[in-house]
């Protein structure tokens, strides 16, 4: 009984952390592509997602936010069905840097990127961030903060793009991504994302394991991030 106590113990903690060699923390050669999304890019970093961000279908994208964060299949499909309109050779696979094309997922008034408009809405962009990170003053971030954080982004974005546009759907792709965010890296429910392993996210595109974090236990279901999406909204009228 005892053995069997310490060997299940064994076993949750190596689903926990990542003991697959597979999935150590890589820098990206400039030889790799990556996307306008932290998330995505964290994910091939760790192997998750193939490290040359080439080629990439459906069923990759699937396997690799499951394996990773335990997003539900029904979740990565909504984005992926997407993701994979933006390649212009394929229908059924994308290379990371076509998600860069603009009004499909990408949108203006990012987080961490700045607006088409500049000539680069794709790469982490460190005062952009440090604008919006400025609002993360706890150790966590309440649906509160993250609404006023992206409320304040979108602002500050629209008053120096004079072709700032965000349409109804970036709008949406917008609250998804904080409520995303919020989910990964905190409650589902109520959001309260850890402060520490957000910014280790957007700012190194690495999961924050050794900081303490964990593949989340319950999956992150559409209803759930729908949920978060309702209230960040309406913590931002
Ligand atoms: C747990 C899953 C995911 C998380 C936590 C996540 C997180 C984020 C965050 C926080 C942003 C905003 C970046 C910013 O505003 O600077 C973002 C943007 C983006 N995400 Fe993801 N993402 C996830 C899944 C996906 C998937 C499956 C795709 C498609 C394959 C995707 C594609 C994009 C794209 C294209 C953007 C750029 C939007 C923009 O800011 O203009 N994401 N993501």
């Amino acid at each position: 009984m005892r053995y069997q106590f310490i060997f299940a113990a064994l076993v949750s903690t190596a689903l926990a952390y990542p003991s697959k060699r597979d999935n150590i923390w890589i820098e990206p050669s400039c030889e790799d592509r990556r996307s306008p999304c932290p998330m995505v890019n964290t994910l091939a970093n760790h192997g998750f997602l193939p490290r040359n961000g080439l080629n990439i279908s459906m069923s990759d994208l699937v396997t690799a936010f499951n394996d990773s964060v335990n997003l539900a299949s029904s979740a990565t499909q909504l984005v992926g069905a997407k993701a994979l309109t933006t390649s212009s050779t394929s229908n059924t696979t994308f290379n990371l840097d076509d998600l860069d094309k603009h009004n499909i997922i990408e949108h203006d008034g990012s987080l961490s990127r700045a607006d088409i408009f500049s000539g680069d809405n794709h790469s982490f962009n460190p005062a952009i961030w440090a604008s919006v990170a400025a609002f993360f003053t706890e150790p966590t971030i309440s649906i509160a903060t993250s609404a006023a954080a992206r409320k304040a982004r979108l602002a500050a974005a629209a008053a120096v793009n004079p072709a700032f546009n965000l349409t109804a759907d970036g709008a949406q792709f917008s609250f998804i991504e904080s409520a995303l965010y919020q989910s990964v890296f905190g409650d589902a429910v109520e959001g309260n994302a850890v402060t520490e392993w957000v910014n280790v996210m957007f700012r190194e595109e690495r999961l924050p394991y050794e900081e303490g974090w964990r593949r989340p236990s319950q999956e992150l279901t559409i209803a759930g991030i729908l949920g978060l999406v309702g209230k960040i909204a309406a913590a931002s009228v």
